[in-house]
């Protein structure tokens, strides 16, 4: 059976696009694929974390994939830092990657900027690590919002360049970006995408969100000019509300435009607001259901599971660039 592999950070909150871009297709995605999902707890510490916000976020997040409906009994659900094999080979492949290739990254120029003060050297090498995630499960494909675009062709090129120098190692995988949501907008501004990190939250829709701030945030939501309710790229603000309600209600666009033809935005707003209540009732009521101990067991059944295949995978790339010691040799 041919592998997925996808994570999420345990920084701030998981929102709406984080849903609609990738969490959602990794639901449907794990009954074709052995599916591997994971919680990048290493990756979190690239920007500055308060520790104990950190670790009751990993396990929260854990909480949230299961809640969307993982199911642990097909796939597996893990936190980064339980396989210490994604550092190990981040260092192998910090020795392949060059420095050019990765101060091409936008997310780290963007990240930087807003950092401008003490960028970590974690920050730069942000992509290597997400790369070492990927390649250590021979992953087929990579179920990600459009925003990860970039760091999967990184994660090709230098898969590609450890095949090519010391012999076929690694799986290149193909990226998974979903023809509509990989690219969820600000409620506030549809110019920028909905982002955790956003300052301004009545733009982002977080799972967590309570009823009254959801439809506070959705009677905020700025409109474009004109009046007609329909999917038009050039009217982003319209486009993107309509493109949550299409993935929320599984309706066709027709369907839904004959729906708002000749009503105000107002109503589009509320009925959005609506939906988006009703989706996330059950969703809160599952992450409050499941308890600390059921939780454990996943994870350490999880971290088993990837340390396996994980383990393997490090030991043919080390084996492969003749890094050998004490306990590896023969003579
Ligand atoms: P992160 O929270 O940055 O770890 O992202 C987790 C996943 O959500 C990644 O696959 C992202 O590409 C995806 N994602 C983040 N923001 C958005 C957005 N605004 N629209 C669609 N997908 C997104
Ligand atoms: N960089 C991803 C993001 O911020 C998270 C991530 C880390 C990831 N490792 C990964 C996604 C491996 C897919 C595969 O969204």
């Amino acid at each position: 059976m041919k592998r997925i592999f996808s994570g999420a950070q345990p920084t701030g909150n998981i929102h709406l696009g984080n849903y609609l871009g990738a969490l959602r297709n990794w639901v449907t995605l794990q009954h074709e694929y052995e599916s591997f999902f994971c919680i990048v707890n290493l990756h979190a510490i690239t920007i500055p974390q308060d520790p104990k916000v950190l670790a009751e976020k990993t396990r929260e997040l854990a909480r949230i994939y299961l809640a969307v409906g993982i199911d642990p009994e097909i796939s597996t659900i893990f936190v980064q830092s339980d396989v210490p094999q994604h550092a190990e080979l981040t260092w192998i492949l910090n020795c392949l990657a060059r420095m050019s290739e990765l101060e091409r990254m936008t997310q780290f120029k963007d990240k930087s900027r807003k950092q401008s003060e003490n960028v970590s050297a974690g920050l730069f090498d942000y992509p290597v690590l997400m790369a070492s995630d990927i390649l250590l499960y021979q992953t087929e494909l990579v179920p990600v919002g459009d925003d990860q675009k970039q760091h999967l062709e990184f994660t090709r090129d230098i898969a590609t360049r450890f095949n090519r120098d010391f012999g076929d190692t690694f799986r290149v995988p193909e990226p998974y970006i979903p023809k509509v949501g990989a690219r969820i907008m600000s409620l506030s501004d549809p110019t920028k995408k909905m982002s955790k990190s956003d300052d301004d939250a009545t733009g982002c829709v977080m799972l967590l969100d309570d009823p009254d701030a959801v439809n506070r945030k959705f009677k905020r939501a700025v409109t474009d000019s004109g009046t007609e309710i329909k999917f038009d790229n050039s009217r982003p603000a319209i486009t993107n509300l309509l493109t949550i309600y299409q993935l929320l209600t599984g309706q066709p666009i027709v369907e839904i435009e004959s729906r708002f033809a000749g009503r105000g935005y107002a109503q589009l707003k509320q009925n959005l607001a609506d939906v988006t209540v009703e989706f996330l009732r059950p969703f809160q009521d599952q992450v409050k259901g499941i308890g600390a101990e059921h939780l454990n067991r996943i994870l350490r059944q999880g971290r088993e599971k990837a340390r396996q295949i994980a383990g393997t995978t490090l030991a043919n790339a080390y084996a492969a660039m003749g890094i050998v010691g004490a306990s590896t040799t023969d003579e």
